[in-house]
């Protein structure tokens, strides 16, 4: 066992963290208990690239009760929590290459370094392990999992070129994902994040969303529920008008920049906040990005109109520029959630993850006969996962009875 983390002696910390989570995973817990008797990842090796946070470990811990070798990196330069970090390592025995803080040559060796377990299944969260695996020939390769849209927009697009080599779950297409985790997970969390880093009150002040997709639609909610005005900007018609029909201002990008005071991107697309923008914002202008990479908000343009940079805290950057104002990125322009809050809240992971855990397996058993396509969760599995949470909270559902099954499958009774 190799790794590369920050600091071994915060392994502690980073245990009594993973068990907090898991004490808000049962739906996962539950899994781990069924499966750690018949270990079926016994003699299968798997490279995890996904952020290392503390409901991440809940997930490894997992994956090794069922009988996997394991080996992890990070998908985010900012995102790793260094003390579950240490406890992978030290407790679990993985190995393991993540700090927060790489630079992004750090980033890649982390990557490869993941890589070297020659895996059998891969695990990844935007695409840049499955991409680096393409770049190898590994034989042993039988499938991999993506956990978020912008992976799965990156491997739909390898899959169209004609360019992927290996079966590719699209976890975060599941609806027991992306309906709960990137609207309620996101939602919470990228606003935990711009709190914890300003602590500026989010009432009365003009938040503008860039996009809205879940993640901008939980955004949304959640500012409008701390009493702020949100503005909503989008390229796509439908969204656009969805927006406006859930009670929100609809405009361009260049008129929400004269009113925000708070700017929060979450559309996957490069250069959605750019030069003509920065020039009109308020003085004081927060810009924060809840997108998976930190592309969205254009700091070559920020750079570029800037005289002078000032650190504020860990997760502020003030940039005061050319006509006076200042301006605030948060996180250096990545992840929020991540970079300034502690990612998604464990009960909203404890279903991604579950949906990851059943899809390795799947990939595990069955990865050497599918094709290299991108395929979809099974709508069972979303049901059972689903099923399974709701156990956990204690609530009962009614269910169709015979009638009721056949009234809905024919045609015939209309009244
Ligand atoms: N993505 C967003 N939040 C996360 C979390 N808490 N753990 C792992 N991946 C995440």
């Amino acid at each position: 066992m190799e790794f590369r983390i920050k600091d071994i002696t915060l392994a502690k910390e980073g245990k009594n963290r993973i068990e907090w989570a898991e004490a808000h995973m049962p739906v996962l817990v539950a899994l781990r208990q069924k499966y750690e008797k018949t270990k079926p990842l016994k003699g299968i090796r798997v490279a995890g690239c996904l952020h290392v946070t503390k409901e991440t470990g809940v997930l490894v811990r997992t994956l090794k009760a069922a009988g996997a070798e394991l080996s992890w990196c990070g998908c985010n330069p900012l995102s790793t929590q260094d003390d579950v970090a240490a406890s992978l390592a030290q407790d679990e025995g993985i190995s393991i290459f993540a700090s927060r803080g790489v630079t992004q040559q750090e980033y890649y060796d982390d990557i490869h370094s993941a890589m070297m377990i020659e895996p059998h299944v891969t695990i990844d969260d935007g695409a840049d392990l499955t991409v680096e695996m393409h770049k190898k020939n590994f034989n042993s390769i039988r499938g991999g999992t993506e956990e978020t849209t912008t992976g799965v927009i990156r491997l739909r697009a390898m899959q169209k070129a004609g360019k992927l080599m290996y079966p590719i779950i699209a976890v975060n297409d599941a609806e027991t994902k992306h309906d709960f985790d990137n609207i309620y997970g996101t939602g919470q969390s990228a606003l935990d994040g711009i709190i914890r880093a300003t602590n500026i009150l989010i009432s009365g002040k003009n938040v503008v969303v860039a996009g809205y997709g879940h993640v901008g639609k939980g955004i949304s909610r959640r500012a409008a529920g701390l009493g702020a005005n949100v503005i909503v900007t989008e390229v796509d018609p439908i969204a656009a008008l969805k927006a406006k029909m859930d009670g929100y201002a609809v405009t361009k990008m260049e008129k929400a920049a004269e009113m925000g005071d708070v700017f929060i991107t979450t559309t996957g697309c490069k250069d959605v906040i750019v030069d003509k923008d920065i020039a009109k914002m308020k003085d004081g202008a927060i810009l924060a990005n809840a997108g998976h990479f930190n592309v969205e908000i254009s700091i070559p343009a920020i750079e570029k109109q800037t005289v002078h940079q000032n650190k504020i805290n860990e997760n502020i950057m003030q940039y005061v520029l050319k006509n006076g104002s200042r301006i605030y990125l948060l996180g250096e322009g990545r992840l929020v959630n991540l970079a300034a809050a502690e990612g998604h809240p464990s009960e909203v992971m404890d279903m991604s993850f579950a949906n990851q855990f059943l899809s390795i397996i799947k990939l595990a058993q069955q990865g050497d006969t599918m094709k290299p396509l991108v395929y979809d969760i099974d709508r069972s599995q979303d049901q059972e996962i689903a099923l399974a949470k709701l156990q956990s909270m204690s609530i009962e559902i009614d269910s169709l009875t015979p009638p009721q099954k056949t009234y809905l499958e024919g045609f015939n009774e209309g009244t």
